[in-house]
């Protein structure tokens, strides 16, 4: 109620503002106008409730649109704005004379946007996961395992909290893209033929492809890219060999590996820790990277480390 009084008072006084610079046409009124404008946005009024006022009262004091001439109204105008420009002008450099103080505002502010950003992109992931899940429900349990294996990895590497960070988001989405295979593909209980496995070969692409359009604040998509390619360089899709693969995805195709070995399929049941960690061993230097692979089972072994 105050508000509407408030700026019913407004009004009026801007139309009295207004209807003496029209009547008379004397510089000193348009002065007013300008004095008016920049009042109001000291009082943290905006320019758009202050552009409205002008509007409303144009539109009281002109209603036939003949009284007074474009040119003399247009001119009003520019006296207004001239108030709302000058305030801005004068207060970026009190900003600036206070700089110091200026950039710890800009600091807290851009943290913030950051973590409201994060935020966004983790609701982003969070989608995409559940619409692969939607598509096959070996998935759910599947990231969550990788995701668990690879972060232990990178943080027992010594990784920086954001090469960490950036492996987990990679993990959580590394198999997003086989929400391009088909359905009959993906849930098939039993070995793939040729032309299936062809197309469930393409899902690292895919990935690529569908996280291309999604400008994360991670590095992820190199990582997911190359998750399936082999320390020995006989993987797919780029065939690249031992360090030419990301550290991450190497991290992630060890982790993978793993958790593909040691889950249950509807067609096998999955394999014991011992006999897993066995056929670690076996595939490292040829599928996998000999030196994470080393690691790796050190942190199953380890009585601190419950995976
Ligand atoms: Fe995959």
């Amino acid at each position: 109620m105050n508000k509407v009084i408030y700026e019913k008072g407004l009004d009026i006084s801007y139309e009295k503002i207004l209807r003496d610079y029209l009547r008379t046409g004397q510089k000193k009124d348009l002065y007013q106008i300008e004095k008016f404008s920049k009042e109001l946005m000291k009082e943290g009024i905006g320019p758009e409730v202050i552009v409205e006022i002008h509007l409303k009262a144009i539109r009281k004091i002109n209603k036939n649109k003949s009284t007074y001439s474009r040119k003399t109204i247009d001119e009003s105008f520019t006296f207004l704005m001239e108030g709302i420009i000058n305030y801005e002008i004068a207060c970026q450099e009190y900003l600036a004379s206070s700089e110091a103080d200026y950039l710890v505002k800009i600091r807290d502010l851009n943290q913030k946007l950051s973590e409201k950003l994060a935020e966004n992109y983790l609701g982003v992931v969070r989608a995409l996961i559940s619409a692969l899940e939607l598509k096959n429900s070996y998935t759910r349990g599947h990231s969550e395992s990788v995701t668990r294996y690879a972060v232990a990895l990178a943080k027992k590497l010594k990784l920086s909290p954001e090469e960490i960070e950036s492996i987990e988001v990679a993990a959580v989405l590394h198999d997003i893209g086989k929400i391009g295979v088909q359905e009959s593909i993906l849930n098939k209980p039993g070995k793939l033929n040729d032309e299936e496995w062809g197309e469930m070969k393409q899902h690292p692409e895919f990935s690529y492809r569908i996280l291309k359009e999604v400008n994360f604040p991670w590095d992820v998509k190199p990582i997911i890219y190359a998750h399936h390619e082999r320390y020995d360089g006989k993987g797919y899709p780029a065939g690249l060999k031992g360090r030419e693969i990301p550290l991450g995805a190497r991290i992630i195709a060890v982790a993978d590996t793993f958790a593909a070995m040691t889950s249950d399929r509807a067609y096998r049941k999955g394999l014991s820790k011992e006999a897993a960690i066995e056929e670690l061993k076996r595939v490292a230097g040829a599928q996998l990277d000999p030196e994470l692979v080393g690691v790796f089972v050190e942190i199953l072994r380890s009585d601190k480390e419950r995976l």
